[in-house]
């Protein structure tokens, strides 16, 4: 059938421009990796306030050359938030941008009008004031724009940040901030030679199928990079923030590292492990150990798919990327060791009676359908637990595209993929998940207590071009005694 396409659309390369650009091998990781501000909140009205200004900018992202960007408080990418556990924390975010834009808190449990979904447009010069209390374990949280169908340009000039959730106490890891607890944004770019950003194929239009593959990788920002360490453990915070790549990441030389948290905490105990594999969304963070003097290189492989070879070519090709050196100090002063046990999840009770909805990730469109902002395509009832059933069902061309499925509001557990137990890294608490295709997965999940008829919060694919495409739902979560007043939101698109 449309398998014996796939040479025909793999290796043609007017469909997929993404393919044989490994940078292995051409870098020299001469760029000290840029690390994100970590600004001190303010403390107004018993809340501790970030304030964050969307600006455009003049950013040297490529040596030599001046590159025109947008970012938070500054020309490219933002400021790492950090908020702990019970914390009342609220943003005051203005546009100061020439356009409309809004700002999601990915993986951060809130109402839903501080989502900063699709709802909660900002205009130019216009201030948002979102506001909320963590109330969620320790992760590594972003934010990035989420304006409907044009969240993929938005986050590809540069509109991204961490968002670091702490717990009460201390979790035994390393964990001070840009020393032995890094935050490592990928991101892949493709530019012109006068340095501007090539944002061709952002959108899906035509024959982009997966949106855009760059050739450049910037880590927080970074060409090139290398980080020095001075402790015997380091701490990675690895966010995928790419509009479409996928990377199975790992080290050049192969070396195992230990898992400690996937998207939404942290993970019940290390693991030892090689690779993970990171959809545009989805976060990891690791450990790595070096001996004194050492220098190892983290790299993007490409993604594994299984047996098909031209989903491979679809989400990255047989591209592999070196991200980041990482090089020791001649003396290192040794860390603690891992904790045995890290977090224990509060337990997501499934039985035979519990709710399962059905979600079908065709090409472009979800459950058949793509956006409507003025349609609620599901209706939770607040403090319940489901399971969401995703299937990637395959189709043009050589059965299937690549997609990322991401939930607003709920950590999830992922409790089977294909009837089978979850790999390794799938076995945390997650938000965005990778589904190639012919894959289902079952992930259960509780949902908030907050009932708001009113506002829905997003489901969709992570690969930008796809959300942008359509390939979004909304969801309302109500108490039943809400249930009656739920309503199509209303327009102001
Ligand atoms: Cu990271 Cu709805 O998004
Ligand atoms: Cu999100
Ligand atoms: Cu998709």
């Amino acid at each position: 059938g449309l398998v014996a396409l796939g040479p025909v659309i793999g290796y043609g390369g007017w469909l997929y421009a993404g393919s044989g650009r490994s940078n292995v091998g051409r870098l020299s990781f001469r760029n000290r990796l840029r690390i994100p501000p970590l600004p001190a909140p303010t403390e107004r009205n018993g809340r501790k306030t970030f304030v964050l200004r969307a600006q455009e900018g003049t950013a040297e992202l490529l040596p030599g050359r001046r590159t025109r960007t947008w970012g938070y408080n500054g020309a490219h990418l933002g400021p790492t938030l950090r908020a702990a556990r019970g914390d009342r924390v609220a943003i005051e975010l203005t546009n100061g941008l020439g356009e409309t834009t809004t700002t999601h808190w990915h993986g951060m449990r809130l109402p839903a009008v501080m989502d900063g979904g699709p709802h909660q447009p900002i205009g130019p010069g216009a201030t948002w004031r979102p506001y909320w209390t963590v109330e969620q374990p320790a992760a590594t949280l972003w934010y990035h724009p989420h304006l409907h169908r044009r969240t993929a340009a938005h986050v590809y000039r540069g509109m991204a940040g961490m968002f670091l959730v702490d717990d009460d106490g201390p979790d035994g890891l390393p964990g001070e901030y840009g020393v032995d607890d890094v935050p490592v944004i990928v991101q892949d770019k493709k530019f012109h030679d006068d340095g501007s950003l090539d944002d061709g194929g952002i959108t899906f239009q035509g024959l982009s199928l997966t949106g855009l593959l760059g050739d450049t990788i910037l880590v927080n920002g970074t060409y090139d990079p290398y980080l020095e360490v001075t402790r015997t453990h380091t701490r990675l915070r690895l966010l995928n923030a790419s509009n479409a790549r996928v990377y199975d990441i790992g080290f050049a030389d192969d070396r195992p590292f230990w898992l400690v948290a996937t998207d939404a905490g942290l993970t019940a105990a290390p693991q030892r492990m090689r690779r993970i594999m990171l959809s545009p969304g989805e976060r990891a963070e690791i450990v790595v150990v070096l001996r004194p003097g050492e220098r190892a290189v983290l790299r993007g492989h490409p993604p594994r798919m299984g047996a098909n070879r031209i989903y491979e070519r679809l989400t990255g090709g047989d591209d592999a990327f070196d991200l980041l050196q990482i090089r020791a100090a001649a003396r290192l002063e040794q860390s603690p060791p891992l904790p045995a046990r890290l977090a224990e999840p509060e337990p997501i009770p499934v039985t035979p009676r519990t709710l399962t909805r059905e979600f079908v990730m065709g090409d472009f469109t979800l459950n058949g359908r793509t956006m409507d902002h003025g349609r609620i395509d599901q209706v939770v009832t607040a403090g319940s637990v489901e399971i969401w059933r995703v299937t990637n069902a395959g189709g043009f061309p050589a059965n299937g595209l690549p997609h990322s499925f991401h939930v607003h509001e709920v950590g999830f557990q992922v409790l089977d993929v294909n009837g089978r137990p979850p790999a390794a890294h799938l076995r945390g608490r997650k938000d965005t998940v990778f589904v190639p295709p012919r894959t289902t997965m079952r992930l259960a999940m509780r949902f908030g207590r907050w009932s708001d008829p009113a506002h829905p919060y997003m489901y969709h694919c992570h690969l930008l071009a796809h959300e942008d495409a359509g390939m979004m739902g909304q969801f309302v979560v109500v108490s039943p005694r809400d249930r009656g007043r739920v309503r199509p939101p209303g327009g102001h698109h």
